[in-house]
Parts: C-alpha cells; sequence; structure tokens
C-alpha cells in the first residue's frame, strides 16, 4: 500500500501548465528525491499534496484516504508536515514559540498542555541545531538558521510523511553533512520523506529513489544512480560534468 498516491495530478495556472499528468507513489519508510530544473513544478507539487491549491485534474489518495479539497490544516492533522523553499516564519514570536505552534496544531492536536508543548519543542530545536538560540526573535536569525526552523517546525507537527522544499539551499559542506544525518535520523523515526533538493550529491547520498520533473511532467524515475545515468535528465538537467563526476 503507498502511504501517498498521486494519479494524473495536473495544475494549470492560467494558460500555464505547472504539472501535467503527475502519477507517483510513495511507500511508507522511504526517503524519495524529487528534483528538477527551476520551474520544473516541484514547489507547486508540494502546493497541491498540502491543499495550498485546488487541482485542475487528477486525484491525491494518503493511506487510501482522498484528501482533495481538504484544507491545509485538515492536511497537516491527517499527518502530512512541510517546509517552505521561501521560509515562512512567525515574525513577531521567537523560535522557540515559533515551534510550540507546530505542537499546538499539528497532527496530535490534543498537545494542549504548554509545559509538555515546550520540552517537546525544546528538543526538537536541539535537534536541528537552534537549541541556542530557542528565545531569538526570528527577524534576527540568518537565513540558514531560518531554514532550520523550518524544519523544526515541520517537526513539531509530527508528520508521518514530510515535505521538504530546498532546506540545505546556502548551507556549507559541514552543515550539509549533519542535516544529511539528521534526516535519515528523521526517517529512522519511522517518518516518510519526499526531499526537493538542488545539492545533487546530496540527494544522491540520501534518496532511496529519485523522481524527476521536466516542464511539470515525470522525465525519469528510479534508483540516484539510474536517473543519473538518463540521457534526458543529464540533457534537461543535471548536465554531463555531473557523469563526469559521479563516475
Ligand atoms: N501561484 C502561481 N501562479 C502562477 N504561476 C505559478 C504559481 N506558482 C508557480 N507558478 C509557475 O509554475 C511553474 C512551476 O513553478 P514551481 O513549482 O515553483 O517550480 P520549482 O519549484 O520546480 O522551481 C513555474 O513556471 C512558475 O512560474
Ligand atoms: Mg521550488
Amino acid at each position: 500500500m503507498a502511504l501517498l498516491e498521486l494519479n494524473g495530478v495536473t495544475k494549470h495556472f492560467g494558460g500555464l501548465a505547472a504539472l501535467r499528468e503527475v502519477n507517483l507513489q510513495v511507500s511508507a519508510g522511504e526517503i524519495l528525491g524529487l528534483i528538477g530544473p527551476n520551474g520544473s513544478g516541484k514547489t507547486t507539487l508540494f502546493n497541491v499534496i498540502t491543499g495550498i491549491y485546488p487541482l485542475t485534474r487528477g486525484t491525491i489518495r494518503f493511506k487510501e484516504e482522498n484528501i482533495l479539497g481538504l484544507k491545509p490544516y485538515q492536511i497537516c492533522h491527517k499527518g502530512i508536515g512541510r517546509t517552505f523553499q521561501i521560509v515562512k516564519p512567525f515574525t513577531r514570536l521567537t523560535v522557540l514559540e515559533n515551534v510550540m505552534v507546530g505542537t499546538f496544531y499539528g497532527k496530535k492536536k490534543a498537545m494542549a498542555d504548554p509545559i509538555q508543548a515546550r520540552k517537546t519543542s525544546e528538543a526538537i530545536l536541539d535537534r536541528v541545531g537552534l537549541g541556542l538560540k530557542k528565545n531569538h526573535r526570528v527577524s534576527d536569525l540568518t537565513l540558514e538558521d531560518k531554514k532550520r526552523l523550518e524544519l523544526g517546525k515541520a517537526l513539531a507537527t509530527q508528520p508521518e510523511l514530510l515535505l521538504l522544499d530546498e532546506v540545505m539551499a546556502g548551507l556549507n559542506p559541514t552543515e550539509i553533512k549533519e542535516l544529511l544525518e539528521l534526516l535519515r535520523s528523521i526517517r529512522a523515526d519511522g517518518v516518510t520523506l519526499i526531499v526537493v533538493e538542488h545539492v545533487m550529491h546530496a540527494v544522491m547520498n540520501l534518496a532511496n529513489r529519485v523522481y524527476v520533473l521536466h516542464h511539470g511532467e515525470k522525465i525519469a524515475e528510479g534508483s540516484p544512480a539510474e536517473v543519473a545515468r538518463d540521457k534526458r535528465v543529464i540533457e534537461s538537467y543535471l548536465g554531463e560534468e555531473f557523469l563526469l563526476a559521479s563516475g
């Protein structure tokens, strides 16, 4: 049984087809890498899965349940968490308060006990590397820290499926390595991940399967090694240098 199943997912913005007939199945426990050039529809895919935009056509099922038409917060309660490529913190709240919001409104929204919510949120902040900045104002954070905060907010909603939109952008190699470890530990906790990322060595290392979009259409799907060798993927996205560099 697929955890998430998309069939014929099509999204038009006026005359532009941002997604065309996308079929995608994600199994529980996978880390799926979602790659493709800028404008290929990756963020739009996250936006339709999480109910931000209605579909033009197609179906989306999560744990065999049709989630089309549900509001974003309802989809979050079902167990789908996400980060935003353009970070979206609550700017008037502290770092800790931002994460606490996730614990109050996420999947186990019954976490009504503020003391427990605070403890859980502090543990999450330690995990994403923001433990020492928990009382900072969000406006004082660097972009990299805001990316970590996105991840913390998403984790606080206790997702079963977590959609990550370019969380590595702007991080240095050491930070990327740390983040890869963190994402693996999140998967080890039983969370399924879809990871949109341009940092190719990171995706290829992390993902057990890779799905490639180009102009809103799937052009390849397979193991990282298969996708890295795929002619259309090399032509449209990776380039010959990647093939040479990765042997
Ligand atoms: N809200 C929107 N209104 C109009 N066009 C949009 C909107 N969101 C995305 N698009 C367009 O859809 C296409 C796919 O965008 P996007 O999903 O952001 O790509 P990616 O995340 O792969 O870079 C682009 O051409 C983009 O301009
Ligand atoms: Mg995007």
